[in-house]
């Protein structure tokens, strides 16, 4: 299965329910949708997942919203999503790639970890902050954001 990955056009967009995997609040997805570029990654012309890269400054970009539609999990496409905006990010001179996600996010930690990206801060009590519901992944609770980066 061919993956094939792209910038997307002004009339295409990542799909709520898309969205909605990696992160559960529509408000918070409003406020950050338009912020970047959106990357959508198709077979065979039908969407499987994509992301969208958001610049923080002219040396840092971060890869918000990363998602892979259950099925198609677990079969390498998050790691090829990953790799394209690292790429990328580094076509474009920046110098740095960040990734942001919840400390009870331990599937996600370990898939940034392997992409070689360390963590580098720990903004406490994010979620509390800034999220109506509480989140629960496994029986834990998100209450901290941790920030990790790849030097490019
Ligand atoms: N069971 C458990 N882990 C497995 C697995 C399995 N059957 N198959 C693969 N993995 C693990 C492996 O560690 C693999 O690395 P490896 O190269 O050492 O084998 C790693 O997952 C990467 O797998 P990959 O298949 O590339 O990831 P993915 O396509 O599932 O995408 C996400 C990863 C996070 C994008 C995807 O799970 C997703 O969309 N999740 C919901 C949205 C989300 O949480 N986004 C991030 C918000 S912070």
């Amino acid at each position: 299965m061919n993956l094939d990955i792209s910038k997307a056009n002004h009339n295409e967009f990542l799909p709520i329910d898309l969205l909605l995997l990696a992160d559960p609040s529509e408000e918070m997805i409003e406020r950050y949708r338009n912020s970047g570029e959106t990357y959508l990654a198709k077979i065979d012309g039908d969407l499987v997942g994509g992301f969208i890269l958001s610049p923080i400054s002219q040396e840092e970009i971060e890869i918000k919203n990363i998602a892979v539609y259950e099925p198609f999990q677990k079969q390498g496409f998050g790691k090829e999503l990953m790799k394209y905006a690292i790429r990328t990010a580094k076509m474009e001179a920046y110098k740095r790639i960040i990734v942001k996600t919840a400390n009870s996010s331990q599937y996600q930690i370990e898939f940034y970890k392997k992409l070689k990206f360390n963590l580098e801060s720990v903004i406490k009590g994010h979620f509390m902050k800034y999220y109506k519901k509480p989140i629960l992944e496994n029986g834990e609770e998100a209450i901290d954001q941790m920030v990790f980066m790849r030097l490019l």
